[in-house]
């Protein structure tokens, strides 16, 4: 790179536009959308679209509700030509949808575009010539005047081939293309002199398309362009002002959207950001930003997905994970602290509710996207992930001092392999961490007895190391007393029960967290079983095998006390 850019490359002149209105504009309607995926979208594949895949694309474009469809560069390719006579001869264009074809000034291709729309209903078709200072001088070798004749000729050649076609419904389009390099006065003046053959009336109006062939400014650098052709057109009232974005800069969205406040009224793009080099204005997401303002765009992507593999299937392109609402990772937070926020948000969300949820824009039910992928784990994940997916997926709420206890589990389990975990995985970290910690204690079975003064005594078969044990205790329920038998001083700190959402539907779950002088820290054990008692004696169970594999002196304490030979356990 240079160390002085500025010898190489000129900056955008600001436009003298000092009262410009554009800044204080909301958007509060939907522009008139223009499909350009099947021409300009086109233009930039790989491997052009055949016949088939155009229709497959088209058809999708008018289930999506795009009234005007620039379909094709008829004079330039066999195929283009041969798929507006499909569409027509075929009648597949649907009443209220305009058909659009593109052709430059030149008399040959010009007559060649007609031809291809013999018979069509209603059409559009979109002239176009260069007209910035290096385009006339390097490309065209022709001056201002020569420029504008050249349009000015190919308009009249648009009149009297329209009027050889009657039967035809016509607007005409025109683009001053490199508009964005252009000087105002001189796209003015084009413009003008188009407009002037076409003689278009408020009733039947002419489109004049500003496109940013080239991306050349930040945003407000077109706005003022756009604003300043809003308010200098002759025949603004007889005029459809659209805009054309390409996204060189990575600015089509931005430049799309201040183009409209600065006066457009229509939009041309593609589907997903498809276009020459870094693409044109990306259509989806134009629809999208105003529906999360409120704004309904006219548009349905209500199964964004399917959209997105038709538009790859058509195109051979495919569409980057984190492409603003469709990509795969857009609903998806790995970091803790955002998981935890949308847990809280989804949690308090009313369903027809204003949507609030953080870190999520848009709800992903409303465009077909399920929650599925809205939470995953990985190693940059805390606490609140995986809760939520447990708690999703299995109907395992886990108590909060539970959850920090847990995700130090999960987090060893990451820092070791590093890969994400899905809510199956975790579910089996959970069982071995907490239900299958079923040694050196294990539960085999329990008689419980109501006593006269309201309280219970309880009888319960275990083995330690192997060896059959029987243990007595008496308290005010089947918790108290099962400690009591144990004897070894632990005391519940929290207790809670639930039903299962998955597995024997009948099962459910105890959960506890127990504290004993012997232990520097509580620890938490769960059990599962269809009787709820069993299934608190097994959690308790739980959490005292997991207490012995951290303290094993406890082990010891408890061999001791039974008559056991003392077992000397290791630190896991
Ligand atoms: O980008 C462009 O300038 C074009 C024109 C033909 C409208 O695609
Ligand atoms: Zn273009």
């Amino acid at each position: 790179m240079l160390t002085h850019p500025a010898s190489k490359y000129r900056p955008f002149a600001p436009i003298a536009l000092h009262d410009r209105t554009w800044p204080s504009q909301t958007l509060t309607r939907p522009p008139i959308w223009l499909s350009t995926d099947l021409r300009d979208g086109n233009q930039a594949l790989i491997e052009p679209m055949t016949v088939q895949r155009k229709l497959k694309l088209f058809k999708l474009l008018v289930e999506l509700g795009f009234k005007e469809i620039e379909v094709a560069f008829p004079s330039a390719s066999e195929t283009d030509f041969e798929f507006v006579r499909h569409l027509i001869s075929q009648q597949l264009i649907p009443d209220g949808v305009t058909v659009q074809v593109l052709t430059p000034a030149r008399e040959a291709l010009i007559r060649r575009t007609f031809e291809s729309l013999r018979g069509a209903r209603r059409a559009i078709v979109h002239l176009y010539n260069a007209t910035s200072p290096v385009f006339r001088r390097m490309v065209f070798g022709l001056d201002r005047v020569g420029t504008i004749e050249l349009a000015a000729s190919s308009a009249r050649l648009f009149n009297e081939l329209a009027a050889e076609q009657p039967q035809t419904d016509w607007r005409f389009q025109y683009s001053p293309e490199t508009f964005t390099a252009t000087e105002l006065d001189f796209a003015k003046d084009i413009c003008d002199a188009v407009l002037d053959i076409w003689q278009p009336t408020p009733e039947c109006k002419a489109i004049i398309n500003l496109p940013a062939t080239v991306e050349v400014s930040t945003p407000n650098g077109f706005a003022d362009q756009v604003e300043w052709m809003h308010r200098h057109l002759t025949r603004r009232d007889c005029v459809v002002l659209s805009v054309h974005p390409h996204n060189d800069r990575g600015c089509g969205i931005a430049a799309a959207e201040l183009a409209q406040m600065a006066g457009a009224d229509r939009v041309e793009g593609c589907l997903f950001g498809n276009g020459e080099r870094t693409g044109n204005v990306d259509l989806v997401t134009l629809a999208l930003n105003l529906y999360t303002q409120g704004v309904h765009p006219g548009l349905d992507f209500s199964d964004i997905n399917t959209v997105a593999r038709i538009v790859e299937d058509c195109t051979q392109l495919p569409i980057h994970p984190r492409h603003p609402y469709v990509g795969d990772l857009v609903f998806t937070a790995f970091s803790g602290s955002h998981q935890d926020a949308i847990k809280k948000g989804f949690a308090v969300q009313a369903p027809d509710g204003i949507w609030e949820v953080p870190y999520l824009p848009l709800d992903p039910a409303d465009v077909g996207r399920t929650y599925e992928s809205v939470i995953r784990v990985n190693s940059q994940s805390g606490k609140g992930g995986m809760a939520f997916l447990l708690e999703r997926d299995y109907g395992l709420a886990l108590p909060r001092r539970m959850q920090i206890e847990f995700s130090r589990v999960v987090q060893q389990v990451m820092d070791a392999h590093g890969t994400e975990l899905s809510s199956a995985d975790l579910w089996a970290l959970f069982e071995r961490e907490y239900l299958q910690a079923s040694e050196p204690l294990v539960y085999r079975s329990h008689h419980l007895e109501e006593t006269e003064n309201q309280g219970q005594t309880i009888a319960v078969s275990l083995t330690l190391f192997d060896r059959p044990i029987s243990i007595h205790g008496c308290g005010n329920g089947p918790i108290a007393a099962f400690l009591d038998g144990l004897g070894l001083g632990l005391c519940v700190h929290h207790y809670e029960e639930r039903s299962l959402a998955q597995g024997n539907d009948a099962s459910a779950i105890a959960i506890v967290e127990m504290g004993a002088e012997i232990l520097a820290t509580a620890v938490h054990g769960a059990g599962i079983h269809a009787n709820i008692v069993t299934a608190s004696l097994v959690a308790i169970v739980s959490a005292v095998n997991r207490a012995i594999s951290g303290h094993p002196a406890l082990g010891n304490v408890l061999a001791e006390k039974w008559g056991i030979k003392p077992i000397v356990l290791q630190n896991p």
